[in-house]
């Protein structure tokens, strides 16, 4: 089991918030399939009217979308959908946006209604603090920060949100605005004013950087959200500082299936790379952070029996440094060792050695 702020998880898997968790109904269904906690869509003191449509594929594994918070009106999520979960044994993180007059009004009732843990959510940075406080001071169950993708000084905001009193922070929501045009009529893709928000494959490095740097600064645990689509992206996640992690385009791309296949993966990872829990593989890359003027040398390490001839390592290479006649061939004098060559290679035939300290 997984201990969140007190609640036992089965998984370290967490469904963020968004249409799979639409309903109580649609919630189980990502229990079921293997989520350690799932968070309802945004409540607020309205239901939402969605432009349509309001969600596109942008790539293979990133979507664009304009969906707004639930389209259940408040009194439904607490008279019915809140109730159905405690029932169903689905451990239930219940997202309350997006001020600080509505999350004053909601809190207490969701609680009452049995949610495990409350989500606070607002497109405002700075009304995540004083929302914090006034919850604290509401609810006894933990309070979770989701924090928008816009904030200056990442670190010291959530040092300020730890010290408000807030139990974990996820890091983070989506990234944009952005948008995508259709060519043929020239209108934008999606419906409403067209804008929306980036999620998937294609924003994970910019998450890892969030959590590298928010991790640097806080203890309370960072549930990682942004990008994760396999077992190896949470690795990535957990070695950058995240305790938990979270997924929403995958599962809305792939299927609920592929939660289970992440968490597996994910423990499979952990298990080759030696590490007997997520607290020994968080935050290591820490350490290995160099200067930015550091300098390093390594060398190539080439294996013909893996190379299939691809040449792609020469396709790639700005200063023409790279060969592949009878053998591969590497131009020294050329060579940048910028690493490109290395990291397209889809056999593994070409891998750097170890890094060492250049002396000048
Ligand atoms: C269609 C859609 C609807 C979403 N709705 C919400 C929402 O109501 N509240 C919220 O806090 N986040 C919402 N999100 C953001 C996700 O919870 C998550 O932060 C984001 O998708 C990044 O994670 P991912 O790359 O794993 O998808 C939504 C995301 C998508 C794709």
């Amino acid at each position: 089991m997984y201990n969140l702020l007190g609640v036992q998880l089965k998984s370290p898997i967490i469904i963020g918030s968004g249409p799979l968790s639409y309903s109580a109904e649609g919630m189980r269904i990502l229990s079921d399939a293997g989520a350690g906690a799932v968070v309802t869509k945004t409540i607020r003191k309205e239901r939402a009217i969605n432009p349509a449509p309001h969600m596109v594929r942008s790539t293979n594994n990133s979507l664009i979308n304009n969906e707004k918070w639930t389209d259940f009106e408040p009194e439904r999520w607490i008279n019915e959908e809140l109730p159905k979960l405690k029932k169903m044994g689905v451990i239930t993180i219940a997202s309350v946006g997006h001020t600080l007059e509505e999350s004053s009004e909601l809190v207490e009732k969701v609680e009452k209604a049995g949610a495990d843990i409350i989500e606070l959510v607002s497109y405002d940075y700075t009304d995540l603090i004083p929302m914090v406080k006034d919850t604290k001071n509401r609810v006894n169950i933990p309070v979770i920060a989701k924090l928008p993708p816009m904030i200056e000084n990442i670190g010291d905001f959530c040092k300020e949100l730890e010290e408000a009193g807030v139990d974990a922070i996820t890091a983070c929501d989506s990234v944009g605005p952005a948008f995508r045009i259709d060519i043929e009529t020239g209108r934008p893709l999606l419906g409403g004013n067209g804008l929306g928000w980036l999620t998937g494959e294609v924003i994970k490095p910019i998450t890892l950087h969030k959590i590298y740097e928010i991790r640097k600064k806080v203890k309370v645990p960072i549930i990682g959200l942004g990008g994760c689509m396999s077992g190896a992206d949470a690795i990535e996640m957990v070695m950058a500082g995240a305790n938990f992690i979270g997924v929403c385009t995958a599962p809305i791309l792939r299927g609920e299936s592929v939660i289970g296949k992440i968490f597996n993966d994910f423990k499979a990872y952990l298990e080759r790379l030696g590490y007997n829990s997520i607290e020994e593989a968080c935050g290591v890359v820490h350490q290995h952070m160099g200067d930015v003027n550091e300098r390093i040398k390594f060398e190539f390490m080439y294996n013909e029996e893996k190379c299939t001839r691809c040449s792609l390592c020469v396709k790639v290479c700005a200063y023409k440094a790279r060969t592949l006649n009878e053998t591969m061939e590497l131009d020294e004098e050329e060579c940048r060792y910028c690493g490109l060559c290395v990291s397209v290679c889809p056999t593994k035939a070409l891998e750097v050695s170890e890094l060492q300290k250049a002396n000048n």
